[in-house]
């Protein structure tokens, strides 16, 4: 099965086998006979996150359950979200609905299965903000269990599922908290200003949509994976240091004496932006995002890649590190 047009960063990738269940049986069946013939077993979401192999043995699951539905019990709302809901989609729906909580998280591509696994997060808010509760199936034993939003263990862009559950589970579907109550979350950078008078969470979802399309390649249009790395984590030290050689320099300090610097930032400073390397390349719009022309594979873009953390490193002394998650066999 060619997985090329299954990652929006049009990786060549070809899979032995590949299956998309619609129900928790089903899927369970899948992977009961995964074991049974000893195929390794690759769970794939919306693919936009993701470094694809130019082979993949055995078998690749991609979750297609694909139900939502709201809960709403004494201002309470609950929204149940099987794994193969798009994202972007239930954000918008529940914009439109007037409810506050995942609105500044509009048109992040991919699955729902796959939104905890990083932790999705942009303009100020997380997924985890939100989260209640996952609930996943063991791939060895087909055993289905909720894990509560803290043993999830969210970080920035990190989770469980990049951890310890990494390769053991599948995510099946999961519970958000919203709230009817106004709650705009606006302190990242100009989303105050383009939102003159009483926000709604539609106005909100549409701005964020608005930012997103001016500095963001369409993965349909120009095939990429958003940030190619994250944002580094430095000690209040050295960002100190750095910002008496570079006083613009973007910076949001975490707390226990560490800073986040912004990629993007760096990369632009090294004179990087718009730089084209055979298929792959750097978006002239955002130097956080590695862009692929075509007729590239992986190992290509790995050293695209490398060429600018070391570029970044020579120039800031440290080393970037790849956001989307490298799948091998
Ligand atoms: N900047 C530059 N030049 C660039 C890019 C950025 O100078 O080419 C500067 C900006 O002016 C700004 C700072 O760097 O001062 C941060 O840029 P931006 O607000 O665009 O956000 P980011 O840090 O580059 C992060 C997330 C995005 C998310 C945005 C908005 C990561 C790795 N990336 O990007 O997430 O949409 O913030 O919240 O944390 C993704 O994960 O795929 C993703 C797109």
């Amino acid at each position: 099965v060619d997985l090329t047009a299954a990652n929006t960063l049009r990786l060549p990738c070809q899979a032995e086998r590949f299956a998309a269940p619609t129900t928790l049986t089903v899927l369970h069946q899948t992977l009961a006979e995964a074991r049974r013939q000893g195929w390794p077993v690759t769970l794939l979401g919306g693919g936009s996150n993701v470094l694809l192999p130019e082979r993949l043995p055995g078998l690749v699951v991609r979750p297609a359950l694909n139900q939502w539905w709201l809960a709403e019990h004494q201002g309470q709302v609950l929204v149940y979200v099987g794994a193969g809901v798009n994202w972007h989609r239930l954000v918008m729906a529940t914009a439109a609905r007037g409810l506050w909580g995942i609105e500044n998280l509009a048109l992040i591509p991919g699955s729902c299965g796959a939104a905890p696994v990083q932790n999705i997060g942009a303009y100020g808010v997380e997924l985890a903000d939100t989260l209640q509760a996952v609930q996943v199936m063991e791939l060895t034993s087909g055993r289905v269990y909720w894990l509560s939003a803290e043993a999830c263990a969210f970080g920035y862009r990190d989770s469980i599922f990049k951890g310890e559950l990494a390769g053991r589970v599948v995510i099946t579907q999961w519970v958000l908290r919203l709230s009817r109550t106004s709650a705009p979350r606006l302190g990242y950078g100009d989303l105050a200003a383009r939102l003159p008078g009483t926000p709604t969470p539609l106005g909100v979802a549409e701005a964020v949509c608005a930012i997103r399309r001016e500095k963001l390649p369409d993965p349909q249009v120009l095939a990429n994976a958003g940030s190619f790395f994250k944002n580094p984590l430095v000690t209040d030290e050295q960002a100190a240091q750095l910002l008496r050689q570079y006083p613009a320099m973007p910076h949001f300090p975490q707390g226990e004496g560490l800073t986040k610097l912004a990629a993007g930032w760096l990369i632009d400073q090294c004179g990087l932006k718009g730089m084209r390397d055979g298929a792959f390349g750097v978006h002239q719009h955002q130097a956080l995002v590695l862009v692929h022309f075509g007729g590239g594979d992986r190992q290509g873009l790995m050293k695209t890649a490398d060429y600018i953390a070391a570029r970044v490193e020579a120039r800031f002394g440290m080393r970037l590190e790849p956001e989307p998650r490298l799948i091998n066999p």
